[in-house]
C-alpha cells in the first residue's frame, strides 16, 4: 500500500501531517512552526497554505480546550497551548 503525504514546505520537505502532527503536540502559531520545523525558512511560499492547516487544526482542538477551562481544570500538556489560545478569543 503507497501511503501519500502533502508535502506543504517543499524547501524543507514538511507535510501537511506533519504540521497536523505538531499541532496536536500543543503548537499553535506561525513563528513556532519556523522554530520547531523550520517551516518558511527559506522561500516562504508555504506559509500561507500552512497558516491556513494550522488555523483549521487549531480550531478543531479548541473545543476541548474550552472544556477544560470551564471544568478549571490544569491544562494538560498537550492541551495548553489550545488553552492559551481559548483564553485570549475569551478575553
Ligand atoms: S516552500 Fe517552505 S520555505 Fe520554501
Amino acid at each position: 500500500m503507497v501511503t501519500l503525504r502533502m508535502i506543504v514546505c517543499v524547501c524543507n520537505a514538511i507535510s501537511e501531517q506533519e504540521i497536523k502532527d505538531w499541532v496536536e503536540l500543543g503548537g499553535s502559531s506561525m513563528s513556532e512552526l519556523s522554530d520547531d520545523l523550520g517551516l518558511g525558512t527559506y522561500c516562504g511560499s508555504c506559509r500561507d497554505c500552512a497558516r491556513q492547516i494550522v488555523t483549521d487544526s487549531v480550531q478543531a482542538r479548541l473545543p476541548d480546550a474550552i472544556h477544560q477551562l470551564q471544568d478549571e481544570a490544569e491544562p494538560t500538556p498537550k492541551l495548553s497551548g489550545f488553552v492559551a489560545v481559548a483564553r485570549a478569543i475569551g478575553s
